[in-house]
């Protein structure tokens, strides 16, 4: 986790804001994570409790995944270890702080290209190739950060790791948008001592680094992920839930249809999830 300076913040304020608006982004990119294994994982379990509908799950390597989770993203790795407050790291010292989040950024676009090359499964392809690209903007914005504070020329050691972002086509559209240059302030009254700090030339582009001046990034209304009753609750079925959601709206006033948005396309999710894992 990128770590987060806890005291003095006014007269470290540009380093401050930039720690703050990085540790923005990566709440998001939980989220984004989250939803790619919630994606995957539709029709991963098909069937009908009753007839052993998990008999095929069994063998996997995270067993617990299905066990415990629901057909839903669990806080944990890829091999069933749960996220702890160790993964939180403060050391009163902020040149460490920082060299800790660029240390921790690299690493992590290294472990993001060995998971591209892992999958196949469009979605999990889609945010590797979006998180290598945004990965690679906070990684930056620690080197200048640390450039900033102790005068150390860290461009000497980009490219790290050697990533050809610009070959890989999931990350393509991103980089065309512009997306490996922006940081985002994710406030649009506060954090604006960030432009102090991230600026200057991008380190392997030399294109300019800039500060963007929408607080985040457009997205996209989520998908509704169908229920899958393989993975059932005992009580109660879906159709029940939202017969009761159903009373209970219709009680306080509420329209009759389900009120939020979600994308038009949530419809046939479950038939293309399904072929695509076939
Ligand atoms: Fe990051």
């Amino acid at each position: 986790m990128n770590c987060c300076v806890f005291r003095g913040r006014q007269s470290a304020r540009p380093f401050y804001d930039l720690v703050a608006s990085i540790a923005a982004e990566e709440f998001g990119h939980i989220e984004l994570v989250a939803t790619t294994i919630n994606t995957m994982l539709t029709g991963a379990a098909a069937g009908e409790p009753g007839g052993g509908a998990l008999g095929d799950v069994k063998s996997t390597r995270n067993t617990q995944q299905f066990i415990a989770g629901g057909a839903a993203a669990l806080v944990q790795d890829s091999m069933g270890k749960p996220w702890n407050g160790d993964y939180v790291f403060s050391s009163g010292d902020l040149v460490e702080d920082l060299t800790h989040n660029f240390f921790l950024e690299t690493g992590a676009r290294n472990n993001k290209l060995k998971v591209y090359e892992m999958v196949e499964h469009p979605a999990a392809r889609a945010l590797t190739g979006y998180l290598l690209v945004r990965g690679g903007v906070h990684q930056v914005a620690y080197a200048r950060a640390l450039e900033r504070l102790t005068g150390a020329d860290l461009m000497k050691l980009f490219p790290s790791p050697r990533i050809p972002t610009d070959k890989i086509p999931e990350s393509q559209p991103h980089i065309e948008r512009g997306e490996h240059l922006k940081l985002y302030r994710f406030s649009q009254e506060d954090f604006n001592e960030v432009v102090a700090v991230f600026n200057g030339p991008h380190p392997e582009t030399g294109e300019d680094l800039t500060v963007a001046d929408v607080p985040h990034p457009i997205g996209a209304p989520a998908h509704d992920l169908p229920p899958q009753p393989a993975v059932f609750a005992p009580d109660y079925a879906p159709e029940e839930i939202a017969e009761i959601a159903q009373k209970l709206r219709k009680k306080a006033g509420l329209p009759n249809e389900p009120t939020g948005t979600v994308s038009e396309e949530s419809a046939d999710m479950l038939q293309t999830l399904t072929g695509k894992i076939g």
